[in-house]
C-alpha cells in the first residue's frame, strides 16, 4: 500500500523536474552535490534516470563517477552485476569497487582501490524493475529474458551517450560478473551489430555464468576439493545425479528432483552449514548482524534445501567482522548490510535523485521482481563471447578462487575449450601474476595475437572479488584498460 502513496508522489513531482531539464544542460540535473556523509573528493558523480522505452515509461537508473584524475584521457566503463536482478548501485558501486562504502554508522569510507582511479565508472542499475530502475507497467516484470536485457542495457547505452555527449568518441569497455556473464557479451554483440560509432574496445567478466552444464558442474569438483562435501557424496555426484542435472531439475521442475538426484541433494544438504557461510567466498566469516551471507548465497543452501527442512531466519547483533586481503587494512563484512540501510535513506535516494516508483517502497540489492524464464540460463554465451574475440575486441574472463557459486574450475575449462576451438594459440602459458605487493595474484594464461583472450584468477578472491580483495581486483582491472599483460 505504501508503494501507492510513493507512486503519487512521484507523479506530483515529476512536471518540476521536466522543466528543469529544458533550461540545464541534459546531464546537469543529475549531478550529485554531495552524497550524505561523504568525504571531500576532487571528482564529479552523477545519478538518474534515462528512459528507454517511452510508452512503457520504462528508466533505468545509473550512477556515474568520473575518473579521479585526468577523467578526459581515461576510457568509459559500464559496469553490470548479475542475479539477474541483482543491482549494479548496491552491489558494484557501494560494496565493490566504487569510490565510497557505507560503513555501520551510515558514513561513506573512502574506497582506497576505487576503479574510478582506472576509469570513469557506469554503474548501471538493470533491468527495470531492479533497485531504483522502473517500470510503470508492473506487468512487464513478468516478461524480462536475455535478449530484452541486452536491448534495453543498448538503449540505455546510446541515450546516456546522448545525455553526455562528451564521452561518444571516448573508449568503451564493459564489465560485470556472474549472470553477467550472459548480458555483458549479449550487449557487446548487439554494439557490435549495431554499426554505431561508439568506441567499443573490450569486456571484463568476473566468476561469469557463461554455460550451463560446465559452469554447474565445476562445483561439484569445487565442493569437494574445497572440503564442502565429503568422498562419499562426490562419489554420488559422480556416479548417480550431477549437479548441473540437479540444477536443470531444481529450476525446470521448480525442485521437483528425480530420485537419484534426490539422494545427492539430501546427502550435500547434510554436509553444508545452513547458516552463517558464505557460499561466495569459502573462506570468509560472514556478516552476522543479520545472519546471511552477502547477495544471498544462504539462500542458495535454502533454494536446494527447500523440499528438505525450512531455513530458519536468524538475527543476531551487529557484528564487526573483518576479514583482511594482503596489504590492505581490512575487509568490511558488513558492507552489504550498510549499503541496504544506506540506500533505503531519504536523504540518500534525494541526493541521488532516485526514486522507488512501481515496484516497493525498499530498495533492495537483488530484486524477485524481474522474473527470468529458466530457459535463459540454458543459453550458452561462450561462443558469443568468441565471436567478440574473432571481432578483435578485448576479452578478459577472471575468477575470484574463493568462489563456489561459479568456481572458476568451469570457467576455466570453458575458456580453454573456446582457445582450442578457434585455433588461439597461448602466447602467455598458464604461470602465476604478481600484485603490487609482489604477492601471488592469482594464475593467468592468455592466448591470441595481441593477447586477445586472458584468463586470470584472483586468488583469495570471492564471487564479488573487488569487495573481498579490492587491491588485487583493481591491479587486474588497471592491467585490463591499459591492454598490458599482468606483472609476471
Ligand atoms: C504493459 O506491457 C505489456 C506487455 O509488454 C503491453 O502489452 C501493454 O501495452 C503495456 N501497458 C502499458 C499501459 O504500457
Ligand atoms: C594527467 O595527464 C597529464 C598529461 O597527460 C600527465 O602529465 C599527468 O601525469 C597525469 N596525471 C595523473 C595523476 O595521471
Ligand atoms: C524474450 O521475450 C521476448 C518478448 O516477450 C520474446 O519475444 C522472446 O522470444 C523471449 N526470448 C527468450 C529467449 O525467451
Ligand atoms: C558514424 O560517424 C560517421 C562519421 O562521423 C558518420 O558519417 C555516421 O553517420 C556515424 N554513424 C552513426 C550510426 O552515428
Ligand atoms: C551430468 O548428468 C547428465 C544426466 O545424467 C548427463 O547427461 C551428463 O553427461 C552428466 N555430465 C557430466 C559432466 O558428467
Ligand atoms: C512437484 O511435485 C508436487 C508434489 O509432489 C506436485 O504437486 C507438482 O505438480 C510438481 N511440479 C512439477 C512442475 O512437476
Ligand atoms: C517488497 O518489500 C518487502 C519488504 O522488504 C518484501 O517482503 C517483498 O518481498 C518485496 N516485494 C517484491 C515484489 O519485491
Ligand atoms: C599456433 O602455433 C602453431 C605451432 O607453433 C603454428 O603452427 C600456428 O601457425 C600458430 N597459429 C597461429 C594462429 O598463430
Amino acid at each position: 500500500m505504501n508503494s501507492h502513496s510513493w507512486l503519487l508522489m512521484f507523479i506530483i513531482a515529476a512536471p518540476l523536474a521536466t522543466i528543469c531539464r529544458t533550461v540545464e544542460a541534459a546531464y546537469e540535473v543529475d549531478g550529485i552535490v554531495k552524497l550524505p556523509g561523504q568525504p571531500d573528493i576532487s571528482f564529479q558523480q552523477y545519478a538518474g534516470y534515462v528512459t528507454i522505452d517511452e510508452t512503457q515509461q520504462r528508466e533505468l537508473f545509473y550512477y556515474f563517477v568520473e575518473a579521479a584524475t585526468n577523467s578526459t584521457s581515461k576510457p568509459l566503463v559500464l559496469w553490470l552485476n548479475g542475479g539477474p536482478g541483482c543491482s549494479s548501485v548496491g552491489a558494484g558501486a557501494f560494496s565493490e569497487h566504487g569510490p565510497f562504502k557505507p560503513n555501520a554508522a551510515g558514513v561513506l569510507v573512502h574506497n582506497e582501490y576505487s576503479w574510478n582511479k582506472e576509469a570513469n565508472m557506469l554503474y548501471l542499475e538493470a533491468p527495470a524493475g531492479v533497485g531504483f530502475s522502473y517500470s510503470a507497467n508492473a506487468s512487464f516484470y513478468e516478461l524480462v529474458n536475455d535478449s530484452i536485457t541486452a536491448k534495453d542495457n543498448l538503449a540505455f547505452l546510446q541515450r546516456w551517450l546522448l545525455k553526455f555527449p562528451e564521452y561518444k568518441t571516448r573508449d568503451l569497455f564493459i564489465t560485470g560478473e556472474s549472470y553477467a556473464g550472459h548480458y555483458v557479451p549479449q550487449l557487446a554483440q548487439l554494439i557490435l551489430e549495431s554499426r554505431s560509432n561508439i568506441s567499443f574496445k573490450g569486456i571484463a567478466i568476473g566468476n561469469p555464468f557463461l554455460e550451463f552444464d560446465t559452469d554447474y558442474n565445476g562445483k561439484g569438483e569445487y565442493y569437494w576439493s574445497h572440503g564442502l562435501i565429503s568422498d562419499h557424496t562426490y562419489h554420488l555426484v559422480n556416479t548417480v545425479c550431477n549437479f548441473s542435472q540437479i540444477y536443470r531439475e531444481l529450476l525446470s521442475l521448480s525442485g521437483n528432483y528425480s530420485k537419484p538426484c534426490e539422494l545427492v541433494v539430501a546427502q550435500s544438504i547434510e554436509e553444508w552449514p545452513s547458516q552463517n557461510f558464505d557460499y561466495n567466498d569459502v573462506t570468509s566469516d560472514v556478516c552476522l548482524s543479520d545472519g546471511k551471507s552477502q547477495f544471498g548465497s544462504q539462500e542458495h543452501h535454502s533454494l536446494l534445501a527447500s523440499r528438505f527442512h525450512p531455513v530458519s531466519s536468524l538475527k543476531s547483533r551487529q557484528s564487526g567482522l573483518r576479514k583482511q586481503e594482503a596489504g590492505v587494512e581490512s575487509i568490511d563484512l558488513c558492507v552489504q548490510d550498510q549499503t541496504d540501510k544506506y540506500l533505503n535513506r531519504k536523504d540518500v535516494q534525494e541526493a541521488m535523485h532516485a526514486k522507488l516508483v512501481g515496484v516497493n517502497n525498499t530498495w533492495s540489492v537483488c530484486s524477485k521482481v524481474v522474473n527470468y524464464d529458466y530457459n535463459n540460463m540454458e543459453i550458452p554465451t561462450i561462443g558469443v563471447v568468441g565471436s567478440l574475440v574473432g571481432s578483435g575486441i578485448r576479452v578478459l574472463v577472471y575468477s575470484g578462487d574463493q568462489d563456489s557459486v561459479v568456481p572458476f574450475i568451469g570457467t576455466r575449462t570453458l575458456v580453454n575449450r573456446l582457445a582450442t576451438k578457434m585455433g588461439l594459440n597461448t602466447t602467455v602459458p598458464y604461470k602465476p601474476w604478481f600484485d603490487c605487493d609482489k604477492q601471488v595474484g592469482g594464475w593467468t594464461q592468455v592466448y591470441g595475437e595481441n593477447n586477445k583472450l586472458s584468463f586470470a584468477t584472483i586468488r583469495g578472491a570471492s564471487h564479488l572479488a573487488a569487495a573481498s580483495s579490492p587491491k588485487r581486483s583493481l591491479a587486474l582491472f588497471a592491467a585490463f584498460v591499459a591492454g598490458k599483460p599482468l606483472a609476471a
